[in-house]
């Protein structure tokens, strides 16, 4: 694997390595990587020639300071992890390199950041689509990667590409798990070991909710499982949610001819987790 540091060195590289016809796949991700981001990067690996990764964690999408200052920074043991996968080329850029000056571009994702996650965290996606716009002009990957972890996030970056025509192809890819089901995630580290016992209730919930959808409404659906969160005092909740798995507006009836997604996010003490579950 070679690694990067510098915008000039890598797309030097990726030019040699296109001139070669390679196809590139590409994963963005903010570092202290888990299976959950290995996942999504067998599967660029398997269907690409080339593996680019970048791992930057970026500031302007975060809207709590201490979230950043706190998110987990483990470039070594990172490495090691991408040799496993066989990634091709590392991409880890300063700040400077990424924000030589202040950005201040802002998208109109329309209804897709009106609710959930863009409700709660002001200027967060706007952060997102800003750091990964310069990621799509630096790498120029055929094929990139993104997780359903994420769904919110990934609406508004395949909503990111089709505003601007971008010629990169966005791949959804499966939640991973935990095998007690917690979603993983960079921030499960910060769970004391009593929070992580608890934190799989979320993904037991979100299974028993899924199965209540011929006896419960939407509405239903959705009071039930806030319910059965709050009934755990150790959570949080910041919203519960049914969306449609396009445009993420609220399901009313389950006759709606789209896909329904059950959405959850929560405090367990001070760490934020988020998930979310195909309905149907
Ligand atoms: P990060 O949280 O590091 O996630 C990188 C990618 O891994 C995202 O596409 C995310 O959805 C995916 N991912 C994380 N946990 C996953 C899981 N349990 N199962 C499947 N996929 C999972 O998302 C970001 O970074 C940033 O916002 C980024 C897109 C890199 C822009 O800064």
């Amino acid at each position: 694997m070679q690694r990067f540091t510098t915008i000039e060195s890598l797309r030097d590289a990726l030019a040699a390595a296109r001139k070669q016809d390679k196809t590139i796949g590409f994963v963005p991700t903010m570092g202290a990587l888990h299976d959950g981001h290995l996942e999504l990067m067998r599967r660029a690996k398997r269907e690409n020639n080339l593996l680019v990764v970048s791992i930057f964690v970026n500031p302007i999408q975060f809207n709590n300071k201490e979230d950043l200052a706190k998110y987990p920074r483990i470039l070594e043991a990172d490495s090691q992890l991408l040799e496993t996968v066989g990634c091709d080329f590392l991409f880890a850029p300063s700040e400077q390199e990424m924000y030589p000056e202040p950005v201040n571009t802002t998208y109109d994702f329309g209804e897709l950041v009106q609710v959930m996650e863009a409700a709660f965290r002001p200027g967060h996606f706007n952060g997102v689509a800003i750091v990964v716009r310069k990621l799509f002009e630096i790498v120029e990957a055929d094929t990139a990667y993104f997780g359903e972890k994420d769904f919110q996030q990934l609406a508004v970056i395949q909503r990111l590409v089709s505003m601007l025509q971008l010629k990169v192809k966005i791949i959804p890819c499966a939640i991973v798990r935990e095998p007690d089901g917690l979603a993983m995630s960079s921030r499960n580290m910060r769970l004391s070991p009593t929070e992580r016992a608890i934190a799989p209730k979320i993904y037991q919930i979100l299974q028993k909710a899924v199965k209540l959808r011929n006896v419960l409404s939407p509405t239903e659906m959705k009071n039930w499982t806030r319910q059965q969160l709050e009934m755990i005092p150790e959570f949080s909740i910041d919203y519960v949610e049914i969306a449609d798995d396009t445009h993420l507006q609220p399901f009313q009836h389950w006759n709606e001819p789209k896909g329904a997604i059950l959405f959850v996010a929560l405090f367990l003490g001070q760490v934020r987790l988020i998930d979310n579950m195909r309905i149907f």
